[in-house]
């Protein structure tokens, strides 16, 4: 794999895609075992984790939906952080187990907002599966509960990850040349 220039950026081939989908092979088995009986939702976050939730979904054995939604942030008149709101969700998740899948989950602020906004709809239970993780970054005190992949910090693009819109569309995963 060559390394691409998007935007003002070049990245370097970093995680081949059979590498990438063997890692993802592995959180379907625990999702399998974890879920067998209980009808899990999954719950995509748009734009990023489309890829993750197809390679994933497709390797779930029991009875299962998916979804997806979007989060919008906004700065709100009452308060001075951000405000976060989800996006395209019609399910009821009242009593469902509801797995969040993300495709990367950095400082954790993201999957705070979605975590405290889904709580609001008293799910049965609520699970983070995230395609790829910074533990060096990430400084919340929630679990992330089923992780594709472990990466240091460094910014990736590919496999749903962008860099500024472009990237989306690489297969495995690619990074920053400093
Ligand atoms: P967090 O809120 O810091 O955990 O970041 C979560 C969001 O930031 C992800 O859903 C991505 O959209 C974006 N993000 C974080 N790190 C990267 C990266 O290395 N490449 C591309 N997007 C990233």
């Amino acid at each position: 794999m060559p390394r691409v220039q998007l935007h003002d950026k070049t990245f370097e081939p970093f995680i081949p895609a059979d590498e990438l989908e063997r890692s993802i092979d592995a959180v379907a088995t625990e999702l399998n075992r974890t879920y067998a009986g209980k009808r899990p939702l999954f719950l995509g976050v748009l734009n990023g984790a489309y890829f993750f939730a197809a390679e994933l979904v497709k390797r779930i054995t029991v009875e299962c939906e998916i979804t997806f939604v979007k989060v919008a942030s906004y700065h709100g008149t009452q308060s001075s952080g951000q405000v976060a709101q989800l996006l395209g969700l019609n399910e009821r998740l009242n009593g469902r187990h509801v797995v969040v899948l993300e495709d990367i989950v950095d400082t954790g602020n993201t999957m705070e907002h979605i975590l405290a906004l889904l709580k609001d709809h008293h799910p049965a239970s609520i699970a983070v599966a995230t395609m790829l993780f910074k533990p060096d970054v990430f400084k919340k005190d929630f679990p992330i509960d089923h992780v594709a992949l472990r990466i240091p910090n460094a910014f990736v693009v590919g496999s749903g990850l962008d860099h500024d819109g472009l990237g989306r569309n690489l297969p495995g995963i690619y990074r920053i040349v400093p």
